[in-house]
């Protein structure tokens, strides 16, 4: 029969493997097809569309990704320089495909314009050195 301590430390050396591959550190990005990559978003900067995104993103995303889109419960920050630099076609291909062994859902049961009205959303918010709260939250 193996000692406590020995199965404590095997039990340590899984926690920490698994913290490292579930950090969000942008390697999904690496998994976009390069075609999809060069979408762009039929909704950029329209009023409407971001107004219907931010909705869709209250219902979906805030209870992870905070009302004001800056993270929660170690969930990634959405107004960070890397979701900034992402394109829309490659936001677009995370949220139809999600990041599942990371605890990102996949959203493609959301008709495909609401998912780019999410995205127009996201584009409408300061960024982190800016930090300006979403409104009526
Ligand atoms: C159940 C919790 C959960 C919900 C709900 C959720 N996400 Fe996420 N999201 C995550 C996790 C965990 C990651 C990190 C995935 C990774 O790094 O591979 C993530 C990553 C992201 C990223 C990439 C961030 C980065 O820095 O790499 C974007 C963009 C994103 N989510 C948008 C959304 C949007 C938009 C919605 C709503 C449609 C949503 N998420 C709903 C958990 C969630």
């Amino acid at each position: 029969m193996k000692k406590p301590e020995n199965v404590c430390f095997v039990l340590a050396l899984l926690l920490a493997s698994a913290a490292a591959v579930l950090a969000a550190d942008g390697s999904w990005l690496q998994r976009v097809p390069a075609i999809e990559r060069h979408l762009v978003d039929p909704y950029d900067n329209q009023p409407q569309a971001i107004a219907a995104g931010k909705f869709l993103f209250s219902e979906h995303c805030a209870q992870c990704h905070g009302s004001d889109a800056h993270g929660r419960h170690g969930h990634p920050d959405l107004r960070s320089e890397r979701v900034a630099r992402a394109t829309d076609g490659e936001l677009a291909w995370l949220l139809r495909n999600g990041s599942l062994a990371k605890g990102m859902p996949s959203w493609s049961t959301l008709p495909e314009p609401e998912r780019w009205q999410i995205i127009a959303f996201l584009r409408s918010l300061p960024r982190d050195a800016e930090p300006v709260r979403v409104a009526g939250h």
